[in-house]
C-alpha cells in the first residue's frame, strides 16, 4: 500500500528524472537478457500490496532492464530520442485521461486536434479535408483502404463484398501493414498486389498502369493505389505526380503512405520530395517517427471531408453521441476507435515550445546524419554502402580476411552488436539474399560523434570477430 501518495509522486518523478539524465550518458542502450532471467525478476503478483519504497524500486528495475530507446545510439527503429515538451503532452494527456470521442469529454484537447490536423493539410498544399489522430501508420494505411471501399461502394459497410473482386496496388517496398489491412478489410492479401520497384526502391509507374489493365482485363475493381514516400528500408519515395495521373486515369483512390517520408515536410532541403502529395485522396503521416514526440503520434488525412464520417458511421448514438449544442465537433463517429487517446497534447506541446522553425532545424540535423554517415562509410574501405537516400543508409562489413560471406559476416556482427549493446542498429535483408545494417536516423539527440562512435564500434565487434574465426 503507498503510504504518502505525495511522496510517491516525489520519488516516481525522481526515479524518471534519473533515467532520462542516465540514459543519454549510459555506455549502453540495452542489456540483453533472457526472458527466464527477467521472469525471476519479476516476483509473482501477490496477494498484498507492495509499500512505495518496493514499488519505486521495481519501477527502477523495470527501467534498467529495458531498451533505452532515447538514448542517442539508439538507431534501429523509425524512433528515438527524447523531448521534453513532447514528453510533458504525454503525461498530461495520461493524466487528463479523456477519451477524444466527444467534445464534452475532451473540449480543448479536440480543438487542438483539430488545429493539427487542419496545419498539416495545409502544409500538405490541400485546400480542404479532414483527419484524424490514429493509433499508428499501419491504422492509417487500414483506414485509407476503408475509404476507398467507401468511396467505391458506400453500402458495401452494411452489405459485405458481394461478388466484388477488388485490387489494390503497392510497391513491393511497402510496408507491411498494408498486407494486415488487405486482411482485416477482407480484400484479401492475394488482392494485394506489389507492384516492381527499381533498383531505389521506387514504384514503377509503368508496371503499375501494365498491371492495372491487365487486372481490369480480367475482370477486377482496382480501387486504391498505395504510394510510399519513405520506403521502411531503403528511404525511397515513389514517383508521386505519375501514380496520381494513372489513379486519375482510371478512378482510383490515390493513397499516400508518408508515415516516414512526410517528415521532410518540416525540410526545407528535402520538402522536394513531397511533391505531389496534395494529389493524394489520403495520406499516412507519424509525427513520432522525425519529430521526436513518444509512439504514438500518427495522423490520417484526407481531402474528402466527410468520407471518414461514412465509412465510420455506425452505433453509440443510444449513450455516446447525443445531440448537444457542440455535437458536431465529437471525433468519435468519425473514427474506428471507441476510447481515444488525445495524442494530439504531446505534438502540440512540441510544437509550441520549439516553433516550426525549431522543428525544420531539428529535421535538417537528422539529414546532415544521414550525409554524415553515408560519407564515412562510403569513405571506409571495410564498409560497402548499398544504399542510402533520406534518413536510411544500408551497409555492410568487410572481414579484414575476406574469408567469410558478406552477408554472412554482418549479421554474426550485428548479432554481436546487439549482444554487447553499446548500439542499437537493426538489418534487413533484400529478396536477393542480401544482408546489411539498416542505419535510420529518426534520434534528434544523435551527434556526428555518435555516428563516429557508431562505426567504430561495429569495426571493433567486426576485427573481434574476425580474430576469433582464424
Ligand atoms: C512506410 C511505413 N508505413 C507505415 C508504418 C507503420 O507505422 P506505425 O509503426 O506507426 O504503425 C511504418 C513503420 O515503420 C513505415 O515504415
Amino acid at each position: 500500500m503507498l503510504h504518502s501518495k505525495e511522496h510517491f509522486l516525489n520519488d516516481v518523478f525522481l526515479t524518471l528524472q534519473k533515467y532520462i539524465k542516465q540514459s543519454a550518458e549510459n555506455d549502453f542502450v540495452v542489456k540483453v537478457s533472457h526472458p527466464e532471467k527477467l521472469k525471476k525478476i519479476l516476483p509473482a503478483l501477490n496477494e498484498e500490496g507492495l509499500n512505495s519504497e518496493q514499488v519505486v524500486d521495481e519501477l527502477k528495475t523495470i527501467l534498467d532492464h529495458s531498451v533505452q530507446t532515447i538514448h542517442p545510439m539508439f538507431l534501429n527503429q523509425l524512433f528515438g530520442g527524447f523531448d521534453e515538451a513532447a514528453w510533458a503532452g504525454e503525461i498530461a494527456s495520461s493524466l487528463l485521461n479523456p477519451t477524444m470521442a466527444t467534445f464534452e469529454i475532451a473540449p480543448i484537447l479536440t480543438v487542438i486536434e483539430k488545429r493539427l490536423v487542419n496545419e498539416i493539410l495545409e502544409m500538405m498544399g490541400f485546400e480542404r479535408g479532414e483527419g484524424i489522430m490514429v493509433t499508428g501508420g499501419s491504422n492509417s494505411n487500414l483506414v485509407a483502404m476503408l475509404c476507398a471501399r467507401t468511396e467505391y461502394s458506400p453500402s458495401i459497410r452494411q452489405t459485405g463484398f458481394g461478388h466484388n473482386r477488388f485490387r489494390i496496388y503497392v510497391s513491393e517496398e511497402a510496408h507491411y501493414s498494408f498486407d494486415k489491412a488487405a486482411n482485416i478489410t477482407g480484400i484479401g492479401t492475394q488482392n494485394l498486389i506489389q507492384v516492381p520497384a527499381n533498383d531505389q526502391g521506387e514504384m514503377i509507374p509503368e508496371e503499375l498502369e501494365r498491371i492495372i489493365k491487365a487486372d481490369l482485363n480480367d475482370g477486377y475493381t482496382p480501387i486504391m493505389v498505395g504510394a510510399t514516400l519513405g520506403t521502411t528500408v531503403m528511404g525511397a519515395f515513389d514517383p508521386l505526380v505519375k501514380v496520381a495521373k494513372i489513379c486519375e486515369t482510371y478512378k482510383i483512390w490515390f493513397h499516400v503512405d508518408a508515415a516516414w517520408g512526410g517528415g521532410a515536410l518540416f525540410s526545407k532541403s528535402k520538402r522536394h520530395l513531397l511533391k505531389g502529395i496534395h494529389l493524394a485522396d489520403s495520406v499516412t503521416f507519424d509525427a513520432h517517427k522525425t519529430l521526436g514526440t513518444p509512439l504514438i503520434t500518427s495522423f490520417f488525412l484526407t481531402k474528402h471531408a466527410g468520407i471518414l464520417k461514412d465509412t465510420n458511421r455506425g452505433g453509440g448514438a443510444e449513450y455516446l453521441f447525443h445531440e448537444y449544442d457542440n455535437s458536431e465537433w465529437d471525433t468519435g463517429t468519425y473514427s474506428l476507435q471507441c476510447g481515444r487517446r488525445a495524442d494530439a497534447l504531446k505534438l502540440w506541446l512540441l510544437w509550441r515550445a520549439h516553433g516550426t522553425e525549431g522543428l525544420i532545424e531539428r529535421t535538417e540535423h537528422l539529414l546532415s546524419l544521414a550525409d554524415f554517415a553515408t560519407k564515412e562509410i562510403s569513405e571506409n574501405s571495410r564498409f560497402k554502402l548499398i544504399h542510402s537516400h533520406y534518413l536510411n543508409v544500408c551497409f555492410q562489413v568487410h572481414a579484414r580476411h575476406d574469408q567469410e560471406n558478406i552477408n554472412a559476416f554482418t549479421l554474426r556482427v550485428r548479432k554481436a552488436l546487439v549482444k554487447e549493446g553499446r548500439a542499437l542498429v537493426n538489418y534487413a535483408q533484400r529478396a536477393d539474399g542480401t544482408i546489411f545494417f539498416r542505419l535510420v536516423l529518426p534520434n534528434h539527440q544523435t551527434q556526428k560523434s555518435h555516428i563516429s562512435e557508431l562505426l567504430k564500434i561495429i569495426l571493433e565487434t567486426a576485427d573481434r570477430l574476425d580474430i576469433l574465426n582464424r
